[in-house]
C-alpha cells in the first residue's frame, strides 16, 4: 500500500489548524509509520483570508466544505467544523455516502447521529473514526475498541470537559470569579463555539453517551443522559467542600445497573485523594472499571489545538494502515437498545447548601424540616456572622448540610420542601458526593 491517503479537511479553527501543522511537521515520519504518506489535497473554512498560521500553499481552498464530499482526488474527509446538524452533518453524511472516510472531533454529532452514520460508514466498508471527540488527547475510544475488548465493562467515571475543569479548579486556587475564568478558557481555545455547551455539562454529555455505547455494546442514547452544569457552583461552595476534604468536579459517570445504563453528568463532590480529585485544569481523565482488568485510569490534556490535532492524527494513522473497523466496535445492527433507568432509584449523600435567616430558632426549624422529609444529616456547618466570611450583610447566613445516603426522589422533594421554608432564602444548591472506590 505505496499510494497516498488523500485527505479534505473542513474546519481550520483551533483542531483543523493543529491538524495542518502537525501533518507538515511529522509527514515522512508518518509515511513511513503508515507505509504511505497522508497528503493534504484541500481544506475548506470560511474565511480564506484568514491568518492562521499554516502554510497552505499548494492545497486546493474549497470556499463550499460540500466539494470535498464529491471530489474525486479525496480518499478522507475531515470534519473539524462542529455542531449536531447542519453543514457538519450534510458533509459527514454526504462524505460516507460517496465511499469515502470520515473523521471528525465532533462530539455533538457522534452523540445524535452516532448509530445511523455508524450504518452509514459500514454499508460503505469506510471508517468514520472520532477518538478526538472524547477526552481530547487521551486515547480513549482506541481503548475501548482496541486495548478493553477482552473486558465487560462495569463502569466509567470522567472527567469530560476542560474547560469546566479548568474552570473549577481556576476558581479554587485563585479565587477568580465564572465568567472571568471563562473568557480565559475561551481564549485558550478550550471552550465550545457556544461555551454554554461546557459550563452546561451538555459537552461532557455528549462524551458520555458516546463512551457509554463503547462501553456497553448499546446504541448512542443521548436522550438519556441526566445533565447538570456548574453554573451554580460558587466560590464559597469550592471552599466548603475543601473544609470537608472533597473536590468539586464536573463527572460523567456511566454504569450498569439492575435495569439498565445510568447516564449522568453533574457537578460533584470527590474526595481528596483519589485520582479524579487530582485531575486539574484543562485535564480530563477517565476512570474504567472491567472485569478482567480492574481499575484504570487515563489522564491527559482535554480540550486545545495540540491534544485535540494528536487524537485526529491517531485517527488518521489507523486509516492509512487499513484499519477499518466498524464506528461503536460492534456492527450497528448488533447495537443493543438501551434500557431506560429511572435516575430516581440512584442514591448518594449530597452536600446541601442554603442562605438560612440568621434568627434564633431557624436552624431547628431546617433541620426539622429536613428530618420530616426524610433526610438524614451526617454534619452541619454554619458559616461566619454578618460581615465575617460567609456572611453577607443581608442577615443570611449559608449552612452546609452532609446527609446520610438518600435517593434522588427524597432529595428532590426535600430541596423543594426548603425552597418554600419561611426560614430559608431562594433554592437550596444540592451536589451529590461520590465517594466510592474508583473516583
Ligand atoms: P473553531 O476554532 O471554532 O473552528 C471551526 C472552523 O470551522 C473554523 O475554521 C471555521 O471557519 C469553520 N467553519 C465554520 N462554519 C463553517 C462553514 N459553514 N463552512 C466551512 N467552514 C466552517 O472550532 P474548533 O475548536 O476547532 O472545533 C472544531 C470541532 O472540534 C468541533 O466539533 C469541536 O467540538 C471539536 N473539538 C474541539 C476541541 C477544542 O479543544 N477546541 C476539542 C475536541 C473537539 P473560519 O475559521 O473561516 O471561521
Ligand atoms: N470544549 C471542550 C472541552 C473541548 O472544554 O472539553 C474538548 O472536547
Amino acid at each position: 500500500m505505496t499510494e497516498a491517503l488523500r485527505i479534505g479537511i473542513a474546519g481550520l479553527g483551533t483542531v483543523g489548524a493543529g491538524v495542518v501543522k502537525i501533518l507538515a511537521a511529522r509527514g515522512d515520519y508518518l509515511a513511513a509509520a503508515c507505509g504511505r504518506p497522508i497528503e493534504l489535497v484541500a481544506v475548506s473554512a470560511r474565511d480564506k483570508t484568514k491568518d492562521r498560521g499554516i502554510d497552505l500553499g499548494g492545497v486546493r481552498w474549497e470556499d463550499d466544505p460540500m466539494a470535498l464530499a464529491r471530489a474525486d482526488d479525496i480518499d478522507l474527509v475531515a470534519e473539524l467544523i462542529g455542531g449536531s446538524e447542519g453543514i457538519a452533518r450534510e458533509l459527514v453524511e454526504a462524505s460516507l455516502k460517496a465511499g469515502k472516510h470520515v473523521v471528525t472531533a465532533n462530539k455533538a454529532l457522534v452523540a445524535h447521529h452516532g448509530t445511523a452514520l455508524a450504518r452509514l460508514a459500514e454499508e460503505a466498508n469506510v471508517a468514520l473514526n472520532y477518538e478526538a471527540a472524547v477526552a481530547g488527547g487521551i486515547p480513549i475510544v482506541k481503548a475501548m475498541r482496541e486495548a478493553l475488548a477482552g473486558n465487560e465493562i462495569r463502569s466509567i467515571h470522567g472527567i469530560l470537559n476542560g474547560t469546566c475543569n479548568y474552570i473549577l479548579t481556576e476558581m479554587e486556587t485563585t479565587g477568580r470569579d465564572f465568567a472571568d475564568v471563562l473568557k480565559d478558557a475561551q481564549e485558550l481555545g478550550y471552550a465550545e463555539a457556544d461555551p454554554t455547551f461546557d459550563v452546561g455539562g451538555i459537552d461532557a454529555a455528549h462524551k458520555l453517551a458516546i463512551l457509554a455505547s463503547l462501553a456497553f455494546g448499546t446504541e448512542v442514547d443521548f436522550a438519556n443522559v441526566h445533565i447538570e452544569g456548574i453554573e451554580k457552583i460558587s466560590a464559597t461552595d469550592i471552599a466548603f467542600a475543601r473544609e470537608f476534604g472533597f473536590k468539586v468536579k464536573l463527572l460523567a459517570i456511566a454504569e450498569k445497573g439492575d435495569d439498565g445504563i445510568v447516564q449522568r453528568v453533574h457537578p460533584a463532590l470527590v474526595p481528596e485523594g483519589t485520582p479524579l480529585a487530582a485531575v486539574s485544569g484543562v485535564y480530563n481523565a477517565v476512570a474504567v472499571d472491567g472485569d478482567r482488568v480492574g481499575h484504570l485510569v487515563l489522564e491527559g490534556r482535554g480540550a486545545g489545538e495540540g491534544p485535540t490535532a494528536s487524537a485526529v492524527l491517531s485517527d488518521l494513522v489507523d486509516i492509512a494502515r487499513g484499519l477499518v473497523v466498524p464506528p461503536f466496535i460492534v456492527p450497528a445492527a448488533k447495537l443493543k437498545a438501551p434500557a431506560k433507568p429511572l435516575m430516581d432509584a440512584h442514591k448518594s449523600s449530597f452536600y446541601l447548601r442554603l442562605r438560612a435567616v440568621d434568627r434564633a430558632g431557624s436552624m431547628a426549624e431546617i433541620t426539622r424540616a429536613l428530618a420530616q422529609a426524610s433526610v438524614s444529616i451526617e454534619r452541619i456547618v454554619q458559616r461566619g456572622e454578618k460581615g465575617r466570611a460567609g456572611g453577607d450583610g443581608s442577615g443570611r447566613l449559608p449552612v452546609v448540610f452532609i446527609t446520610h445516603e438518600t435517593d434522588e426522589g427524597t432529595m428532590a422533594r426535600a430541596r423543594a420542601h426548603l425552597a418554600e421554608h419561611e426560614d430559608v432564602a431562594g433554592t437550596p444548591l444540592v451536589i451529590r458526593i461520590e465517594d466510592g472506590e474508583l473516583r
